[in-house]
């Protein structure tokens, strides 16, 4: 379990153990999980256990044993104010910013408007929907009931199963947080961080092109990347100082991919954005709709769920629009989804 360990230590639960999620209170959960936690053992010492360990865990406790009992879900989280920093792939590594309002709202109206993105985890409605894959990433169906027992359910178009021949699941905390603890940075993502932070040294020419090529070349082991990773980015860059951005890279590597266990952001979708993986697309893409048609479940708006104030790099980034502006692609005019270009799935 190298690479939970590891993750678990760079994670905003550092400091919750790991039984706190996985095994939770209550004593018929603690003899499952002892019994699967003994089978777990016995695995790996047989080298039985299957590389990467499949997600969604089957038997993860459900978040309102684990989760909810220390985030409280009623709790109103409003306006989120996020920057995110990148780096283009050209030579001078120009940079290119973003910053969003995430509508992260509530979901109780005795603190505040119900809405935003925390809607769905209102009390009193209920979500359920199929996935068609194991990873739960794909989605074709969808159920809202709400607090007056009003039913509303969508399908994509191909969908034309009874629903009750499915295994169908409530929606919780976990289908869009599923990487609370364990969370495998993508290159591109770890990057723009260490370059924004100044441990990658940002004046050396192509360096995010060179940095995210180091991460992304097959290894067999750690300690293999780690040494490659030094000797590919002393040929590039002669006469430099950079045991820094070495480091840093190594650093990124060790952190976040595990060829061993063949564990790496490609292996485990995170389900809370929709830029890598299809996330929140997976529902709101369009193609979700009721059985007249009539209704879609949210998607063309970019402003559904965030507002960009702020874009581009130095003194653009100061020009707030607070009404929200059109998202200005660095990678130029697109019409496809972000994961076709960006994604770890494929
Ligand atoms: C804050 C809650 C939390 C804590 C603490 C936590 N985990 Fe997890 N863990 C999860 C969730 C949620 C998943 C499931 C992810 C999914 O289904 O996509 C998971 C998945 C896993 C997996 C499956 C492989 C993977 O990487 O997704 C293993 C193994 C694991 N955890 C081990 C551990 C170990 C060992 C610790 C302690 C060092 C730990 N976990 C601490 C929430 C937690
Ligand atoms: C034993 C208590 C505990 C449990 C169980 C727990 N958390 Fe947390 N969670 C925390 C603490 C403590 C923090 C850090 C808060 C801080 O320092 O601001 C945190 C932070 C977070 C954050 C903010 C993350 C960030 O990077 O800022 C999210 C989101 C979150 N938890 C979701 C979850 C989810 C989803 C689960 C269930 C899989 C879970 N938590 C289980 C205690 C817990
Ligand atoms: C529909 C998807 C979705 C569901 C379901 C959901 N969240 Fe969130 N939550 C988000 C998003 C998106 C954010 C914004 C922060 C981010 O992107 O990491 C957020 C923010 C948070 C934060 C604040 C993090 C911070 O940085 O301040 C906490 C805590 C949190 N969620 C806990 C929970 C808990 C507990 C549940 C279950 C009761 C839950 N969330 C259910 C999508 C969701
Ligand atoms: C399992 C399907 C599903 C997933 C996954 C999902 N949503 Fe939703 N979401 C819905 C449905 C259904 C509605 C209600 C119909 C509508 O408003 O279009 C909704 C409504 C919303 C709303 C409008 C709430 C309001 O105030 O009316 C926001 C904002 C939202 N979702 C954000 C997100 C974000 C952000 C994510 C990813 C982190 C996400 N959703 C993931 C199904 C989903
Ligand atoms: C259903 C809700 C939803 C819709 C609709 C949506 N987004 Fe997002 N978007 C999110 C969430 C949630 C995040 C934050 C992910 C995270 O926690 O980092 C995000 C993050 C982003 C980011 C930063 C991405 C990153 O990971 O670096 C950009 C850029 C962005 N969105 C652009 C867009 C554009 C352009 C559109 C319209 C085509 C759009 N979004 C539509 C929910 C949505
Ligand atoms: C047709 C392919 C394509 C699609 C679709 C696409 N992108 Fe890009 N994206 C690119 C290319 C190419 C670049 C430029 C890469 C460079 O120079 O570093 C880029 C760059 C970016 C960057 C800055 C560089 C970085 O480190 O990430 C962001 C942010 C970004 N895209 C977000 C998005 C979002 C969000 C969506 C979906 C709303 C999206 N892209 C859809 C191809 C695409």
């Amino acid at each position: 379990m190298q690479p939970e360990m590891a993750t678990h230590q760079h994670s905003s639960h550092a400091r919750i153990a790991c039984s706190e999620c996985h095994i939770g209170p209550g004593a018929t959960w603690y003899v499952r999980s002892k019994l699967s936690g003994a089978y777990q053992v016995y695995a790996v010492m047989a080298n039985k256990f299957p590389r990467p360990i499949p997600t969604p865990v089957k038997n993860l406790r459900p978040a309102q044993e684990t989760c909810e009992q220390c985030h409280w879900p009623r709790k109103f989280i409003g306006n989120l104010d996020r920057t995110y920093d990148y780096y283009q792939g050209d030579e001078t590594n120009t940079p290119f910013s973003v910053r969003l309002i995430l509508k992260v709202g509530g979901a109780d109206s005795s603190r505040g408007l119900v809405g935003g993105i925390h809607w769905h985890v209102n009390p009193g409605r209920s979500i359920d929907y199929i996935a068609s894959d194991e990873s739960r990433q794909t989605i074709p169906w969808v159920r809202v009931t709400d607090a007056q027992g009003n039913v509303t359910e969508y399908r994509t178009p191909k969908f034309t199963n009874e629903a009750s021949a499915s295994t169908i699941r409530k929606m919780d905390c976990m289908d869009c947080h599923n990487r609370p603890a364990h969370k495998y940075e993508s290159p591109a993502k770890a990057v723009n961080m260490a370059m924004s932070v100044g441990s990658i040294d940002t004046s050396l020419g192509y360096v995010k092109t060179n940095a995210v090529y180091a991460l992304t070349q097959t290894y067999a082991t750690q300690e293999e990347g780690v040494k490659k990773i030094a000797s590919f980015l002393t040929e590039r860059y002669p006469g430099k100082r950079i045991e820094g951005t070495i480091a840093a890279i190594q650093g990124i590597f060790t952190n976040n991919f595990f060829p061993e266990m063949k564990a790496s952001w490609k292996s485990y979708p995170d389900n809370i954005g929709h830029k890598d993986w299809p996330g929140c697309f997976r529902c709101h893409d369009g193609n979700h709709k009721t059985a007249d048609k009539k209704l879609a479940i949210k998607a063309s708006d970019c402003n559904t769920c965030h507002t960009i104030i702020s874009q581009g790099s130095g003194a653009q980034l100061d020009q707030l629009t607070t009404g929200g502006q059109e998202f200005k692609h660095p990678g130029g005019e697109f019409d496809s989804s972000c994961i076709d270009c960006h994604g770890g799935g494929q």
